[in-house]
């Protein structure tokens, strides 16, 4: 049977409202256009808001709802003002696709890892899901529940030489993540996490220009033979903010071609 503009596909995440961080450029860019093509309404956010801005116009311009928040992860008041501003503009939230995150300055070893990077790992790729996390639930609450998705990295599995700062603070958003859906579950809010392995974008680039033939070890260790596009990754993610993830809270889901298997 054919669609019409009338009768449109049910996506995904039809009715939703979507937030996502990080959603400039890479995995983020690419769930902010996968989630608008599944009917959510999307709120993208990240520091870089003229990226954020374009692709705004370009899901409007494909008939999708789409905002830009200016967003800087570091800075918890600017965490929740973006929360904040969801509010003002929607009057609810029912998924969040906490996403953003930054690469370590230096690469290891832990013995010569700065302290900057170190604090830099800790407010941006922790602490910040901790803020968001709390500020997203509570506005959820007042709609009835929601669901939330923290990236994770497949570096947070194991002992991680490559990227120590990184790789601790994956570990520890694990936590945060499990604990957060413990903590909820009974409020009608499911919290998950993926941990993608490489995948094409951005931060990648930027690996493999500190520590020049990261990307052809890391593709010889994946079972499927290539790195991940951003939106495979998407995808899973998606899928875990839809009803159709209903009994699924508190897993850290590999989205990496079989690389930790
Ligand atoms: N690519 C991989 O191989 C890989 C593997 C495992 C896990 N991951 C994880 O996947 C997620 C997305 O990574 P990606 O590969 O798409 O990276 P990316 O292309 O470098 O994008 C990172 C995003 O985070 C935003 N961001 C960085 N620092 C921020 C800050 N202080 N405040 C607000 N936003 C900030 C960036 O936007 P602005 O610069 O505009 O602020 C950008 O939108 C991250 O959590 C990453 O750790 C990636």
């Amino acid at each position: 049977m054919t669609n019409t503009l009338d009768n449109p596909p049910i996506g995904l995440l039809t009715r939703k409202v979507v937030l996502i961080t990080g959603a400039s450029r890479g995995i983020g860019a690419a769930a902010a256009r996968l989630f608008s093509r599944e009917g959510a309404t999307v709120v993208l956010a990240a520091r870089t808001l003229a990226a954020l801005e374009s692709i705004v116009s370009e899901i409007c311009a494909s008939g999708g709802s789409a905002d830009a928040l200016a967003l800087d992860l570091a800075d918890p008041r600017s965490i929740r003002s973006a929360i904040d501003r969801v509010e003002v503009l929607h009057g609810r939230l029912d998924g969040a696709f906490n996403n953003g995150a930054t690469g370590q300055r230096e690469p290891g070893p832990l013995d010569t890892t700065s302290d900057e990077d170190i604090d830099e790992q800790f407010a941006v790729n922790f602490r910040s899901h901790w803020t968001a996390m709390t500020s997203e639930a509570a506005l959820m609450r007042k709609g009835g529940g929601g669901a939330i998705v923290n990236t994770s990295s497949i570096g947070s599995r194991r002992a991680n030489p490559a990227l120590p700062a990184y790789g601790a603070m994956k570990r520890a958003l694990n936590s945060i993540t499990e604990t957060a859906a413990v903590t909820w579950a009974s409020q009608g809010i499911r919290v998950n996490g993926i941990t993608p392995g490489g995948t094409s974008t951005e931060m990648m680039a930027a690996w493999e220009a500190a520590t020049p033939g990261i990307i052809d070890r890391l593709t010889a260790s994946i079972p499927i033979g290539r790195m991940a596009e951003p939106r495979e990754v998407a995808e899973v993610a998606a899928w875990l903010l839809s009803d159709r993830a209903a009994m699924v809270t508190g897993a850290i889901i590999p989205v990496d071609g079989g690389s930790g298997a």
